[in-house]
Protein backbone atom coordinates (compact mmCIF):
# COMPACT_ATOMS: atom_id res chain seq x y z
CA UNK A 1 0.00 0.00 0.00
CA UNK A 2 2.68 2.38 1.07
CA UNK A 3 4.32 1.50 -2.46
CA UNK A 4 1.30 1.92 -4.14
CA UNK A 5 0.70 5.53 -2.99
CA UNK A 6 4.62 6.31 -3.40
CA UNK A 7 3.90 5.62 -6.59
CA UNK A 8 0.95 7.70 -6.95
CA UNK A 9 2.43 10.66 -5.59
CA UNK A 10 5.43 10.65 -8.23
CA UNK A 11 3.37 9.97 -11.07
CA UNK A 12 1.31 12.95 -9.80
CA UNK A 13 4.27 15.31 -9.25
CA UNK A 14 5.16 14.60 -12.61
CA UNK A 15 1.92 15.32 -14.48
CA UNK A 16 1.56 18.51 -12.31
CA UNK A 17 5.19 19.61 -14.00
CA UNK A 18 4.47 18.53 -17.38
CA UNK A 19 0.78 20.65 -17.07
CA UNK A 20 1.40 23.69 -18.79
CA UNK A 21 -2.47 25.14 -18.13
CA UNK A 22 -4.87 25.70 -15.67
CA UNK A 23 -7.62 23.57 -17.22
CA UNK A 24 -5.52 20.72 -17.06
CA UNK A 25 -3.93 21.26 -13.44
CA UNK A 26 -7.67 21.55 -12.56
CA UNK A 27 -8.46 18.38 -14.44
CA UNK A 28 -5.52 16.39 -12.52
CA UNK A 29 -7.00 17.71 -9.41
CA UNK A 30 -10.23 16.18 -10.17
CA UNK A 31 -8.54 12.61 -10.90
CA UNK A 32 -6.71 12.54 -8.10
CA UNK A 33 -8.73 14.06 -5.15
CA UNK A 34 -12.26 14.47 -6.61
CA UNK A 35 -14.91 12.54 -5.59
CA UNK A 36 -13.99 9.41 -8.03
CA UNK A 37 -10.28 10.19 -7.38
CA UNK A 38 -7.70 7.75 -7.09
CA UNK A 39 -6.89 9.43 -3.98
CA UNK A 40 -10.31 9.42 -2.66
CA UNK A 41 -10.41 5.83 -3.63
CA UNK A 42 -7.56 4.98 -1.00
CA UNK A 43 -8.94 6.89 1.51
CA UNK A 44 -11.89 5.65 1.44
CA UNK A 45 -10.45 2.12 1.44
CA UNK A 46 -8.75 2.79 4.78
CA UNK A 47 -11.69 1.10 6.12
CA UNK A 48 -10.88 -2.05 5.25
CA UNK A 49 -7.86 -2.26 7.03
CA UNK A 50 -6.97 -3.53 10.44
CA UNK A 51 -7.04 -0.94 13.71
CA UNK A 52 -2.88 -1.30 13.57
CA UNK A 53 -2.68 -0.35 9.91
CA UNK A 54 -5.16 2.15 9.87
CA UNK A 55 -3.92 5.17 11.84
CA UNK A 56 -0.03 4.34 9.59
CA UNK A 57 -1.23 3.91 6.57
CA UNK A 58 -3.65 6.96 7.45
CA UNK A 59 -0.72 9.33 8.26
CA UNK A 60 1.05 8.30 4.88
CA UNK A 61 -2.52 9.06 2.62
CA UNK A 62 -2.45 12.57 4.39
CA UNK A 63 1.05 13.29 3.48
CA UNK A 64 1.15 12.73 -0.12
CA UNK A 65 -2.17 14.31 -0.05
CA UNK A 66 -1.05 17.21 1.14
CA UNK A 67 1.90 17.16 -1.08
CA UNK A 68 0.01 16.54 -3.93
CA UNK A 69 -2.32 19.96 -2.85
CA UNK A 70 1.21 21.93 -2.06
CA UNK A 71 2.26 21.15 -5.64
CA UNK A 72 -1.44 21.62 -7.23
CA UNK A 73 -1.48 25.23 -5.92
CA UNK A 74 1.66 26.43 -6.64
CA UNK A 75 2.13 24.94 -10.49
CA UNK A 76 -1.68 26.64 -10.36
CA UNK A 77 -0.67 30.23 -9.24
CA UNK A 78 2.44 29.74 -11.61
CA UNK A 79 0.33 29.07 -14.77
CA UNK A 80 -2.37 32.01 -13.58
CA UNK A 81 0.77 34.20 -13.40
CA UNK A 82 1.96 33.42 -17.04
CA UNK A 83 -1.51 33.81 -18.71
CA UNK A 84 -1.68 37.39 -17.03
CA UNK A 85 2.13 38.20 -18.20
CA UNK A 86 1.27 37.03 -21.57
CA UNK A 87 -1.46 39.49 -21.65
CA UNK A 88 0.54 42.52 -20.48
CA UNK A 89 2.92 41.54 -23.08
CA UNK A 90 0.13 41.85 -25.66
CA UNK A 91 -2.54 44.36 -24.58
CA UNK A 92 -0.75 47.30 -23.56
CA UNK A 93 -2.48 50.02 -21.86
CA UNK A 94 -0.92 53.63 -22.06
CA UNK A 95 -1.89 55.01 -18.60
CA UNK A 96 -0.06 58.20 -19.58
CA UNK A 97 -1.98 58.66 -22.34
CA UNK A 98 -4.33 62.11 -21.42
CA UNK A 99 -8.33 61.29 -21.73
CA UNK A 100 -11.00 62.32 -23.98
CA UNK A 101 -12.16 66.04 -22.74
CA UNK A 102 -15.78 66.92 -22.70
CA UNK A 103 -16.57 69.17 -25.25
CA UNK A 104 -18.53 71.98 -23.16
CA UNK A 105 -20.61 74.07 -24.35
CA UNK A 106 -20.93 78.31 -24.05
CA UNK A 107 -23.55 80.79 -23.84
CA UNK A 108 -25.50 81.61 -27.09
CA UNK A 109 -24.59 85.42 -27.72
CA UNK A 110 -27.98 86.33 -27.27
CA UNK A 111 -28.39 84.89 -23.65
CA UNK A 112 -25.41 86.79 -22.64
CA UNK A 113 -26.49 90.23 -23.63
CA UNK A 114 -29.94 89.21 -22.07
CA UNK A 115 -28.08 88.14 -18.78
CA UNK A 116 -26.16 91.33 -19.19
CA UNK A 117 -29.23 93.73 -20.04
CA UNK A 118 -31.00 91.73 -16.81
CA UNK A 119 -27.76 92.45 -14.42
CA UNK A 120 -27.60 96.30 -15.53
CA UNK A 121 -31.30 96.79 -14.65
CA UNK A 122 -30.73 94.26 -11.54
CA UNK A 123 -28.61 97.58 -10.20
CA UNK A 124 -31.32 100.13 -11.04
CA UNK A 125 -33.82 98.23 -9.65
CA UNK A 126 -35.70 96.41 -12.31
CA UNK A 127 -37.38 92.99 -11.71
CA UNK A 128 -37.82 90.59 -14.82
CA UNK A 129 -41.25 89.91 -15.95
CA UNK A 130 -42.68 87.22 -18.22
CA UNK A 131 -45.12 86.42 -20.41
CA UNK A 132 -46.13 83.91 -23.27
CA UNK A 133 -45.10 83.55 -26.63
CA UNK A 134 -48.80 82.76 -28.03
CA UNK A 135 -50.33 85.74 -27.16
CA UNK A 136 -53.95 86.97 -27.43
CA UNK A 137 -54.59 89.60 -29.91
CA UNK A 138 -55.80 91.61 -26.72
CA UNK A 139 -52.76 91.57 -25.10
CA UNK A 140 -50.78 92.05 -28.00
CA UNK A 141 -52.71 94.95 -29.55
CA UNK A 142 -56.05 95.84 -28.26
CA UNK A 143 -54.99 96.52 -24.77
CA UNK A 144 -51.57 98.69 -25.64
CA UNK A 145 -53.75 101.29 -28.17
CA UNK A 146 -53.12 99.65 -31.72
CA UNK A 147 -56.05 100.86 -33.47
CA UNK A 148 -57.68 97.73 -35.74
CA UNK A 149 -56.00 98.74 -38.96
CA UNK A 150 -52.93 98.92 -37.57
CA UNK A 151 -50.10 97.33 -40.44
CA UNK A 152 -48.48 95.72 -37.59
CA UNK A 153 -51.87 93.54 -37.05
CA UNK A 154 -51.12 92.62 -40.73
CA UNK A 155 -51.16 89.11 -41.72
CA UNK A 156 -47.96 90.07 -43.47
CA UNK A 157 -46.39 90.40 -40.16
CA UNK A 158 -48.58 88.48 -37.64
CA UNK A 159 -48.11 84.98 -37.80
CA UNK A 160 -51.59 84.16 -36.76
CA UNK A 161 -52.06 80.88 -34.48
CA UNK A 162 -56.35 80.85 -34.54
CA UNK A 163 -59.22 83.84 -34.33
CA UNK A 164 -57.46 85.53 -31.65
CA UNK A 165 -54.27 83.89 -30.92
CA UNK A 166 -51.02 84.90 -32.16
CA UNK A 167 -47.15 84.66 -31.99
CA UNK A 168 -46.45 87.84 -29.95
CA UNK A 169 -44.89 90.29 -32.21
CA UNK A 170 -42.84 92.09 -29.51
CA UNK A 171 -42.72 92.19 -25.36
CA UNK A 172 -44.62 94.91 -24.82
CA UNK A 173 -48.45 92.82 -24.30
CA UNK A 174 -45.70 91.89 -21.23
CA UNK A 175 -46.08 95.45 -20.00
CA UNK A 176 -50.13 94.46 -19.85
CA UNK A 177 -49.64 91.22 -17.92
CA UNK A 178 -47.58 92.60 -15.79
CA UNK A 179 -49.96 96.08 -14.74
CA UNK A 180 -52.62 93.81 -14.47
CA UNK A 181 -50.99 91.86 -11.79
CA UNK A 182 -49.77 94.51 -9.42
CA UNK A 183 -50.57 97.97 -8.59
CA UNK A 184 -47.80 100.91 -9.06
CA UNK A 185 -45.13 100.80 -8.24
CA UNK A 186 -43.78 98.80 -11.09
CA UNK A 187 -40.58 98.57 -12.39
CA UNK A 188 -39.69 95.30 -14.99
CA UNK A 189 -37.87 94.62 -17.55
CA UNK A 190 -38.99 91.59 -19.91
CA UNK A 191 -36.75 89.35 -22.23
CA UNK A 192 -37.77 87.12 -24.73
CA UNK A 193 -38.33 85.48 -27.76
CA UNK A 194 -40.90 87.68 -30.44
CA UNK A 195 -42.26 86.46 -33.75
CA UNK A 196 -42.44 88.56 -37.42
CA UNK A 197 -42.69 87.80 -40.84
CA UNK A 198 -40.18 88.95 -41.75
CA UNK A 199 -36.57 87.25 -43.06
CA UNK A 200 -33.25 88.44 -44.57
CA UNK A 201 -29.81 89.60 -43.58
CA UNK A 202 -30.68 92.11 -40.90
CA UNK A 203 -34.51 90.51 -39.87
CA UNK A 204 -35.05 86.75 -38.72
CA UNK A 205 -39.05 85.85 -38.24
CA UNK A 206 -38.01 84.87 -34.55
CA UNK A 207 -36.19 87.41 -33.06
CA UNK A 208 -35.60 88.84 -28.89
CA UNK A 209 -36.62 91.89 -27.56
CA UNK A 210 -35.96 93.20 -24.24
CA UNK A 211 -39.25 95.81 -22.64
CA UNK A 212 -38.92 97.81 -19.93
CA UNK A 213 -41.58 99.47 -17.63
CA UNK A 214 -41.23 101.54 -14.80
CA UNK A 215 -44.54 103.07 -13.37
CA UNK A 216 -44.65 105.20 -10.20
CA UNK A 217 -45.90 108.32 -9.01
CA UNK A 218 -44.12 111.92 -10.59
CA UNK A 219 -41.78 109.56 -13.06
CA UNK A 220 -40.43 111.79 -15.91
CA UNK A 221 -39.36 111.91 -19.54
CA UNK A 222 -36.21 112.76 -17.55
CA UNK A 223 -36.21 109.71 -15.57
CA UNK A 224 -36.08 108.03 -18.45
CA UNK A 225 -33.70 109.73 -20.70
CA UNK A 226 -31.38 109.06 -17.22
CA UNK A 227 -31.97 105.65 -16.84
CA UNK A 228 -31.30 104.65 -20.71
CA UNK A 229 -27.92 107.04 -20.55
CA UNK A 230 -26.60 105.07 -17.45
CA UNK A 231 -27.60 101.30 -19.22
CA UNK A 232 -26.13 102.20 -22.51
CA UNK A 233 -23.18 103.95 -21.25
CA UNK A 234 -22.59 100.37 -19.22
CA UNK A 235 -23.74 97.96 -21.59
CA UNK A 236 -21.31 99.78 -24.09
CA UNK A 237 -18.70 100.90 -22.18
CA UNK A 238 -18.67 104.67 -23.13
CA UNK A 239 -19.88 108.42 -21.92
CA UNK A 240 -21.44 109.44 -25.17
CA UNK A 241 -24.69 109.09 -23.86
CA UNK A 242 -28.05 109.08 -26.15
CA UNK A 243 -29.68 111.28 -28.43
CA UNK A 244 -33.81 110.94 -28.35
CA UNK A 245 -35.85 111.51 -31.73
CA UNK A 246 -39.25 112.05 -31.82
CA UNK A 247 -41.33 109.17 -33.48
CA UNK A 248 -44.76 107.45 -32.91
CA UNK A 249 -45.99 104.18 -30.77
CA UNK A 250 -50.05 103.60 -30.03
CA UNK A 251 -48.73 102.72 -26.13
CA UNK A 252 -46.22 105.56 -25.82
CA UNK A 253 -46.97 109.16 -25.55
CA UNK A 254 -44.32 111.24 -26.07
CA UNK A 255 -42.80 108.64 -27.91
CA UNK A 256 -38.74 108.63 -29.26
CA UNK A 257 -36.80 106.74 -30.70
CA UNK A 258 -32.89 106.43 -28.83
CA UNK A 259 -29.95 106.22 -30.64
CA UNK A 260 -26.53 106.27 -28.86
CA UNK A 261 -23.38 106.97 -29.99
CA UNK A 262 -21.86 104.93 -32.56
CA UNK A 263 -20.03 101.98 -30.86
CA UNK A 264 -17.78 101.47 -34.11
CA UNK A 265 -16.40 105.05 -34.93
CA UNK A 266 -17.48 106.87 -30.92
CA UNK A 267 -19.67 109.42 -32.89
CA UNK A 268 -16.90 110.65 -36.20
CA UNK A 269 -19.18 108.39 -38.54
CA UNK A 270 -18.82 105.28 -40.28
CA UNK A 271 -19.99 102.35 -42.34
CA UNK A 272 -21.84 101.12 -39.94
CA UNK A 273 -23.42 104.31 -38.91
CA UNK A 274 -23.73 105.71 -42.11
CA UNK A 275 -21.72 107.91 -41.36
CA UNK A 276 -24.41 109.78 -39.25
CA UNK A 277 -22.59 109.20 -36.02
CA UNK A 278 -25.28 107.78 -33.72
CA UNK A 279 -26.96 103.81 -34.06
CA UNK A 280 -30.72 103.55 -33.10
CA UNK A 281 -31.09 101.02 -30.30
CA UNK A 282 -34.83 101.25 -29.23
CA UNK A 283 -38.12 102.95 -28.90
CA UNK A 284 -39.43 104.09 -25.85
CA UNK A 285 -41.73 106.85 -24.52
CA UNK A 286 -43.93 108.01 -21.62
CA UNK A 287 -46.59 105.33 -21.68
CA UNK A 288 -50.11 106.52 -22.76
CA UNK A 289 -53.37 107.35 -20.86
CA UNK A 290 -55.00 104.63 -22.91
CA UNK A 291 -52.77 102.00 -21.60
CA UNK A 292 -53.51 103.13 -17.98
CA UNK A 293 -57.00 102.40 -19.07
CA UNK A 294 -57.27 99.12 -19.98
CA UNK A 295 -55.38 98.19 -16.97
CA UNK A 296 -57.58 100.15 -14.76
CA UNK A 297 -54.52 102.37 -13.52
CA UNK A 298 -55.83 106.10 -12.34
CA UNK A 299 -54.02 107.57 -15.20
CA UNK A 300 -54.42 111.26 -12.99
CA UNK A 301 -52.39 110.04 -9.87
CA UNK A 302 -49.40 108.31 -12.23
CA UNK A 303 -47.17 108.21 -14.83
CA UNK A 304 -44.29 106.14 -16.27
CA UNK A 305 -42.00 105.20 -19.00
CA UNK A 306 -41.40 102.03 -21.36
CA UNK A 307 -39.30 101.10 -24.08
CA UNK A 308 -38.06 98.30 -26.33
CA UNK A 309 -35.28 96.74 -27.51
CA UNK A 310 -34.05 94.36 -30.05
CA UNK A 311 -31.20 92.13 -28.67
CA UNK A 312 -29.72 90.96 -31.80
CA UNK A 313 -29.05 94.61 -32.66
CA UNK A 314 -27.57 95.24 -29.59
CA UNK A 315 -25.43 91.55 -29.90
CA UNK A 316 -24.74 92.85 -33.23
CA UNK A 317 -23.25 95.95 -32.17
CA UNK A 318 -21.27 94.18 -29.28
CA UNK A 319 -20.04 91.75 -31.03
CA UNK A 320 -18.85 93.07 -34.53
CA UNK A 321 -21.69 90.39 -36.05
CA UNK A 322 -22.35 91.37 -39.60
CA UNK A 323 -25.21 89.04 -40.54
CA UNK A 324 -28.30 88.43 -38.21
CA UNK A 325 -28.40 85.27 -39.24
CA UNK A 326 -25.45 84.12 -38.38
CA UNK A 327 -26.95 84.04 -34.96
CA UNK A 328 -29.33 81.36 -35.56
CA UNK A 329 -27.08 79.15 -38.01
CA UNK A 330 -26.25 77.31 -35.02
CA UNK A 331 -22.77 77.17 -36.10
CA UNK A 332 -20.68 75.75 -33.02
CA UNK A 333 -17.32 77.41 -34.81
CA UNK A 334 -19.19 80.59 -34.74
CA UNK A 335 -21.32 80.32 -31.66
CA UNK A 336 -17.68 79.12 -29.35
CA UNK A 337 -16.08 82.93 -29.87
CA UNK A 338 -18.42 84.31 -27.27
N1 LIG B 1 -42.85 97.22 -29.11
C1 LIG B 1 -42.12 98.09 -29.99
C2 LIG B 1 -41.71 97.31 -31.24
O1 LIG B 1 -41.66 96.12 -31.20
C3 LIG B 1 -40.88 98.63 -29.33
C4 LIG B 1 -41.22 99.61 -28.29
C5 LIG B 1 -41.29 100.96 -28.57
C6 LIG B 1 -41.48 99.21 -27.00
C7 LIG B 1 -41.59 101.90 -27.62
C8 LIG B 1 -41.81 100.12 -26.01
C9 LIG B 1 -41.84 101.48 -26.34
O2 LIG B 1 -42.05 99.77 -24.77
O3 LIG B 1 -42.13 102.40 -25.37
O4 LIG B 1 -41.42 97.91 -32.23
Amino acid sequence: MREQLEQLKSSALQSIEKASSVEQLQEIRISLLGRKGELTAIMKGLGSLTAEERPVVGQVVNKVRDEIEVALRTAIESAQEKVISARLQSERIDISLPGRSQLRGTKHPISLVIEEISSIFAGLGFAVAEGPEIEHDWYNFEALNFPPEHPARDMQDTFFVENNLLLRTHTSPVQIRTMLKQKPPVRIIAPGTVYRCDSDATHSPMFHQIEGLMVDTGVTFGDLKGILTIFTNQLFGQKTGVRLRPSYFPFTEPSAEVDIACVICSGKGCRVCKNTGWLEILGAGMVDPEVYRHVQYDAENISGFAFGMGIERVAMLKYGISDMRLLFENDVRFLRQF
